[in-house]
């Protein structure tokens, strides 16, 4: 694995584009007056030369070329810094980086006119200077740390650690982070990372200048997501005084090669360099588009809100047209659909109206309103997209928020008259993947893994479009949405209830999707869920799978309102075992090994005797490699993936066992592995592993609704292997196969060494407030 390159795409493709030129080096990293640099001359940086400054080309065949700051000592040309980022030269050997003798450094082109300055109004001279940190200095001749202009004051994607972005509020200052066009153009793109110019001392996302996308950063956390803390590697600052409010990181080995950088996609990404496998990406932040949701809990993360589809720009689009939109409509009212435990949009106008009715016929009455909001601070609408929505965990504890989206009445009444959709309470929503690949997918090639297979479709039924709508009473009755779609309820013909699963997003072609369903079809284990047939008719495709009378394992663990009884330890242990044997089967017997590569609650359905059965085992395929990549890299920071999601490391089977590991730990104590509570977060592995390493008080950790009732031995069990799966690294953790033979009593199980990611959590204990805990957790039931 140690010549392994980056399999991270858009990355890749940022980096291979550069020309990487021979140099002359000009002094020890000095322009002093009347000085200058053209051609292949570059200025090395004063000490240990770690980085160069010059004229780059965006792309080998570009002919524009660009004054920039890159790393010297590593093999991958990587830009930092640009200094004429629109103005790009269309010859670097006839232009010229230039020492003014009025203290300005220039960059004059082939006909002596001046492309771009650092504007000093000062008239004593500066000499400039390239530092050992990256920061292109103007300074003082004679007192070199006497900085008169620099860089650092000037970032463009990327942020250097130890660096300060924000607001310096006696120079009224401010830094910001502005993304490249695309991978082969500076340019000033469409996203920034700034402290919110409206004034909420947040950090936030914005696109084109006036919108703000989901994600603000309150200096200490990304939302809950526990990776992005600080940990023992790297910390994050955030200061807000009466001077200043900035933010910055800092790896604490400061030999580490860093970047904090903003993509042209609008992601931030932390990398650090290794020298055997290039840019190493840390962790990822993406964000969802207008009018889609953000689910730090869930899959897909980013989800259309009712009566909205994807849409390729990113975000998502009406289904239909607002009436007031749409003179030519048949006058029916617009209406509102209540969706509730909703994190409001950010942009609210305030009205000043006295009730909930005046409220919602302000929103009605203005064509640009898209939803309204109505609580004990009085009436906020919103116009335009609605950014940053955010579902809340459910739990109902937090003070509910209502927002009432305006729909046209044609969408209303379908989201209004199938009245038992699940979850309705809590807004479940059409899901869809597409929001994401909409977002993230531009560069993503998909990669579809090509097989050659007679097309026999053995046993399973090819149904038409047509025999499905009636089946599903035109697809009324939807059960849940799910990675690739939603799924809906049908009965055939004989009676038999179905579960019809309609993909969305799918680009594939009819022959690969019956070559993949066949492979699927021809899979059948107590422990899976059987497909009975499929439907592929021009772009749509279908699949029809047995129906579960008890639906998912993530309905009875965590929805603790609804009248279903809570299930015992026995049947817990059952489904663990279970599930264990349906993906050993998978990754073991089958002819070909099926990696699942989305293991998590809401894929383990129980039938009416409650025995587990994986659903959408074989789908990551029809996606192929690339995009389940990019797709769960984001869902990975939620909390089910394998580090080697992040990594870039190859997929293997042992990705499904460390999200086996953590269905494992929910299935333990009934709740999210991560759950927040007012400002705080818990994160249940480290509990665990906790007490399984220390004191050994191990029913403190079952889900409280069992009041204790579970069989000890085969508790510390579960514990165990739970905590073996999510190993970092692969070879410590067990396979499927193993794991059946562990929970089946034939292999001992030792005590599991405490993970090395959990134990960097850990280090930060501050903001993690463990479950058990008496401030956090009611056990008074
Ligand atoms: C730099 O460019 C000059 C002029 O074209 C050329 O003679 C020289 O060989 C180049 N230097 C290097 C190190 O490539
Ligand atoms: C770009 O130029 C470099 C150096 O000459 C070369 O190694 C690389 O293959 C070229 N890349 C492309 C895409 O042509
Ligand atoms: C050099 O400049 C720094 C920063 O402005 C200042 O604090 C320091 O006193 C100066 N040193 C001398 C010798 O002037
Ligand atoms: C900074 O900007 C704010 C608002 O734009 C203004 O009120 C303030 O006077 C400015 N301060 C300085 C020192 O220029
Ligand atoms: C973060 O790490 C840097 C480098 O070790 C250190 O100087 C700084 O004080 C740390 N900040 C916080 C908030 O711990
Ligand atoms: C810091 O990082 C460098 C390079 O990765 C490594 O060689 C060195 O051992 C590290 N130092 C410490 C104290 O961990
Ligand atoms: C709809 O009608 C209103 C008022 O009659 C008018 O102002 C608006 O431009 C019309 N919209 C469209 C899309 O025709
Ligand atoms: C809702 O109704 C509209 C108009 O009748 C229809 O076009 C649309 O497909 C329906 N949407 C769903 C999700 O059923």
């Amino acid at each position: 694995m140690g010549e392994r390159k980056r399999a991270w795409f858009f990355l890749t493709v940022l980096f291979l584009c550069f020309f990487l030129s021979t140099h002359l080096c000009i002094g020890a990293g000095i322009l002093s007056v009347g000085e200058s640099i053209s051609g292949n001359q570059t200025i090395v940086s004063e000490g240990d030369g770690k980085f160069e400054l010059g004229f780059f080309k965006s792309c080998n065949n570009s002919q524009n070329h660009y004054i920039g700051i890159w790393y010297r000592k590593i093999s991958e040309k990587t830009i930092v810094w640009v200094a004429n980022r629109d103005r790009p030269l269309s010859d670097d050997y006839s232009s010229q980086l230039k020492m003014l003798e009025d203290g300005n450094l220039v960059i004059l082109d082939s006909l002596k006119t001046v492309i771009w300055s650092t504007k000093l109004t000062s008239t004593f001279s500066t000499e400039a200077a390239l530092l050992d940190s990256g920061n292109l200095v103007l300074r003082n001749p004679s007192n070199s740390s006497d900085f008169i202009w620099e860089s650092f004051d000037h970032p463009t994607h990327t942020l250097f650690p130890g660096v300060k972005i924000g607001l310096n509020k006696v120079t009224n200052q401010s830094q910001r982070l502005i993304s490249w066009k695309n991978p082969k153009d500076p340019g000033k793109g469409f996203f920034s990372f700034e402290l919110d110019p409206a004034g909420t001392s947040r950090f936030v996302i914005v696109r084109n200048r006036d919108k703000f996308w989901s994600g603000t950063w309150n200096g200490n956390v990304f939302s809950f997501i526990p990776e992005i803390r600080s940990n023992d590697i790297y910390n994050f600052t955030f200061v807000l005084n009466q001077k200043e409010d900035y933010f910055t990181y800092n790896f604490y080995n400061s030999s580490i090669i860093s970047r904090f950088v903003l993509t042209e996609l609008g992601q931030i990404q932390l990398l650090t360099w290794q020298e055997d496998v290039g840019w190493k990406l840390l962790w990822l932040y993406a964000l969802c588009g207008g009018f889609a949701t953000c689910n730090q809990y869930g899959f897909p993360m980013c989800e259309c809100l009712q009566g909205f589809t994807p849409c390729t720009s990113g975000g998502c689009k009406r289904n239909t047209p607002l009436q007031c939109q749409n003179n030519a409509s048949n006058g029916e009212k617009d209406g509102f659909l209540k969706i509730s435990n909703m994190g409001l949009p950010i942009n609210p106008q305030f009205v000043a109206v006295g009730s909930a009715r005046a409220c919602e016929l302000t929103c009605l009455n203005s064509c640009y309103c898209s939803a309204y909001a109505y609580d004990i601070h009085g009436c906020s609408i919103w116009e335009g997209d609605l950014l940053n929505l955010e579902r809340l965990s459910g739990g109902g504890s937090t003070s509910e928020k209502v927002l009432y989206l305006k729909l046209a009445a044609s969408e209303l009444s379908n989201w209004t008259s199938g009245g038992n959709k699940k979850g309705s309470a809590t807004g479940a929503i059409g899901g869809s993947v597409i929001g994401v690949l909409a977002l993230l997918g531009l560069l993503v090639v998909l990669v579809w893994t090509r097989r050659r297979r007679n097309l026999v479709e053995g046993c399973l039924v090819t149904f038409s479009y047509r025999d499905l709508q009636i089946a599903t009473k035109k697809f009324s009755e939807k059960l849940g949405g799910g990675g690739f779609g939603s799924v809906f309820k049908g009965t055939l013909p004989d009676s038999t209830v179905v579960a019809v699963k309609k993909l969305e997003g799918l680009g594939q072609g009819e022959k690969q999707f019956r070559t993949e369903v066949s492979t699927i079809g021809m899979i059948q284990h107590v422990n899976l869920v059987r497909l009975r047939g499929f439907c592929c008719e021009g772009t749509k495709r279908l699949l029809v799978y047995d129906f579960m009378p008890k639906g998912s394992l993530d309905f009875h663990l965590f929805h603790e309102e609804k009248d279903s009884k809570v299930l015992d330890w026995k049947t817990r242990y059952q489904i663990a075992l279970g599930t264990a044997r349906g993906l050993a089967y998978l990754h073991e017997k089958c002819r070909d090994c099926i990696i699942h590569c989305d293991i998590k609650p809401e894929n383990i359905l129980l039938d009416s005797e409650l025995c587990p059965k994986v659903a959408d085992f074989g789908l990551a395929k029809f996606v192929g490699r690339e995009f389940s990549r990019v797709l769960t890299t984001i869902r990975g920071t939620v909390g089910y993936l394998a580090p080697e999601w992040v990594t870039g490391m190859p997929i293997t089977a042992k990705a499904d066992v460390y999200s086996y590991g953590m269905m494992l730990f929910e299935l333990i104590s009934g709740r999210r592995n991560i759950e927040s509570v007012g400002q705080k977060f818990g994160y249940f592995p480290i509990w665990v592993a906790r007490k399984i390493n220390e004191d050994g008080e191990i029913l403190s950790l079952l889900d409280h609704m069992l009041e204790g009732n579970a069989d000890l031995e085969e508790l510390n069990k579960v514990c165990k292997v739970a905590s073996w799966c999510i190993q970092d690294e692969e070879v410590q953790r067990p396979s499927m196969g193993l794991v059946v033979q562990m929970l089946e009593g034939i292999v001992e199980v030792s005590t599991p060494p405490i993970p090395r990611t959990l134990q960097a959590i850990m280090q930060n204990h501050e903001h993690i407030v463990f479950f058990s805990e008496p401030s956090i957790s009611n056990q008074n039931s």
